[in-house]
């Protein structure tokens, strides 16, 4: 099992033994879909042999099908990229080189130049040197994140990006809305949906990754289709944060065919464990993946 190649916001490693015990194992779904990619921590525990992953985020997806198609290319860069940044004695020379390097990608992912392989390059050197993986863009879409002093080298995630390489072999990549499952999930495929969460205080709440954010009309988006999916024979799992309970208990035909699992998880920018924050949040899992019906510890909670 490979680890998830990026460090991404909201990602799963916190909750991976909790999701993958309430999954089926993969001889038992034919299709896998997961439609807000993010960091795949649950793809890439799985490893699943037809996988269909997807992100709003053109960037993050332009990078995983670069990843796929092209890992020699981004691993001989990304050592030379750490050479140069070795070779300078002081903190301001190495930030110059990081501010170039930003530069540089912002030109590139904003359509100022077009060369989708440096592009690449350029995302996997910044996600492992800037602030905890934190990936914050300002209005005009430039990537505007500050560099952080304790970097990760390449060589120290070589044997990872390899197999994360080889896990996404005989994936499809796209980079659209969610909403494209409805029409693409088919009856035994397996959907993993873990969307921007649901924010109790503000419910417009507009979210971290994407601008115009994910509201509540869309969490209820969301679930409607997951519930057609269900209809149609489709293994569904949700997660979301507690706050967006009632958003499933409230709906009858929801509440009678899902299961709800309350989860105690710490918030995190995946892969730095020196960096993470425990506020305390819980989380549910939302299933209704026949093996664990009558699984005890799953609620049905009001
Ligand atoms: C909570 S993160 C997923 C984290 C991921 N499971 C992991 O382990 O890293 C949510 C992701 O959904 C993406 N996203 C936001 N709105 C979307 C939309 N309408 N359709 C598809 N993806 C969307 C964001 O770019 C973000 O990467």
């Amino acid at each position: 099992m490979a680890d998830p190649i990026l460090r991404w916001a909201g990602g799963k490693r916190q909750m991976i033994d909790d999701i993958l015990s309430r999954l089926p194992p993969l001889t038992d779904f034919n299709d896998y879909y997961e439609p807000f990619f993010g960091g795949g921590a649950v793809f890439f525990e799985l490893e699943p042999s037809n996988g269909h992953i997807n992100d709003i985020n053109p960037t993050l997806i332009n990078f995983y099908k670069q990843f796929r198609d092209n890992l020699d290319y981004i691993i001989t860069a990304n050592n030379r990229l750490d050479d140069d940044l070795s070779r300078f004695n002081s903190e301001e020379k190495m930030k110059d080189f990081y501010y170039t390097r930003r530069r540089e990608f912002n030109e590139l992912q904003n359509g100022r130049c077009e060369d989708k392989l440096r592009e690449a390059v350029l995302f996997l050197f910044l996600n492992r040197t800037c602030w905890n993986g934190l990936y914050r863009t300002n209005e005009d879409g430039d990537f505007n994140v500050p560099m952080k002093s304790k970097i990760i080298k390449t060589e120290s995630i070589k044997g990872n990006l390899k197999r994360g390489h080889y896990a996404l072999q005989n994936t499809t990549i796209t980079s659209k809305d969610f909403t494209f499952i409805e029409k693409e999930v088919g009856k035994n495929d397996l959907v993993f949906l873990d969307p921007p969460y649901q924010q109790q205080s503000d419910a417009r709440h507009f979210d971290e990754y994407q601008p115009g954010g994910f509201d509540e009309e869309r969490q209820k988006e969301l679930r409607d289709i997951a519930l057609k999916l269900h209809r149609r024979g489709a293994i569904v799992m949700i997660t979301n944060s507690h706050d967006a309970k009632n958003l499933y208990t409230n709906h009858d035909e929801f509440h009678e065919n899902f299961r709800i699992k309350p989860i105690k998880a710490s918030r995190s920018i995946n892969s730095d464990s020196s960096q993470r924050s425990q506020l305390g949040d819980t989380d549910i899992i939302v299933t209704n993946s026949p093996q664990f019906w009558d699984h005890k510890d799953f609620d049905n909670f009001r």
